[in-house]
């Protein structure tokens, strides 16, 4: 009897992905967390949409975005948006407790960017800026249809003298909310961060920062790509191209 004639596996071999990590900017980096698990034409409402920047390198038609912020009179704890009806939320809420006066001196000129002490929160510092989070979480489950994704950028900090690792504390927390932790995307900084008096550094300084990505799970189904992607430039060719970023929709490489 003649063999059976083995199936080829699908796919080829490429290192033009998605990585975990870059060097590089948030506008830089986004667009890649947007192309791997948000699809063209979606929903996506960023509750702190500041100054737009993560959206710099993102074309302007690809999604239907609902911008909000404090600025404009809206707290992402209370969206005005109904039940299920989001496909993605952005969250990029101030992530560094500025308590004023002069205790963070190098840190004065995020007081009119970061808000965190005035958010009506009764925590003080570090479980302020957690706390906005996980409330911030709460709402984000609330609006998010199933299946939808919560991007939430985030940092670690020192306070106090204590390392407060914020990614792992929010993962932890997010997750017994029913959020599935699904990516990790690690932005380490172009340039050195200083710090404006130094004694002794006893903790390494903080020169990255993370885009975490949550799924609001349906069911008992697993996370298994997008078939239409938003088209980046990946690593493999943006040494030698300028980032670009179009809303061609392409299929799944894998
Ligand atoms: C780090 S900035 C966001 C930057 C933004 N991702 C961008 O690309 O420009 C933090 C933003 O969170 C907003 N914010 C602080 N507390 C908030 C709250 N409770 N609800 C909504 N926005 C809030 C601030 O007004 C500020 O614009």
């Amino acid at each position: 009897m003649a063999a059976k004639k083995r199936k080829s596996p699908d796919g080829s071999p490429t290192n033009d992905l998605v990585f975990s990590a870059y060097v590089g900017t948030n506008d830089e980096v986004f667009p890649y967390v947007l192309s791997l698990y948000v699809a063209p034409g979606s929903i996506v409402a960023d509750v702190t949409y500041g100054r737009g920047v993560f959206w710099r390198k993102v074309p302007r038609d690809a999604y239907k975005l609902l911008a909000s912020d404090l600025e404009s009179g809206v707290d992402c704890r209370n969206l005005p948006y109904q039940d299920e009806s989001i496909d993605c939320v952005v969250f990029d809420p101030p992530y560094m407790h500025t308590p004023g006066g002069t205790a963070h001196v190098n840190h004065q000129n995020y007081e009119s960017y970061y808000k965190n002490n005035q958010t009506n929160s009764e925590k003080k510092y570090h479980e302020a800026v957690l706390d906005l989070y996980f409330t911030a979480a709460r709402e984000a489950w609330r609006v998010l249809k199933q299946d939808g994704i919560y991007i939430v950028k985030c940092q670690d900090e020192v306070c106090a003298n204590q390392q407060r690792l914020t990614h792992v504390e929010i993962i932890n927390e997010l997750q017994t909310y029913g959020f599935i932790t699904e990516d990790l995307f690690v932005v380490v900084r172009n340039s050195k961060p200083g710090v404006s008096r130094i004694l002794n550094q006893a903790h390494a300084r903080k020169n990255h920062s993370y885009f975490l990505v949550f799924r609001k799970p349906k069911g008992r189904k697993r996370w298994l790509g997008l078939k239409h992607r938003l088209q980046i430039a990946t690593n493999g060719s943006r040494k030698s191209q300028p980032f670009s970023a179009t809303n061609e929709e392409l299929p799944l490489f894998q």
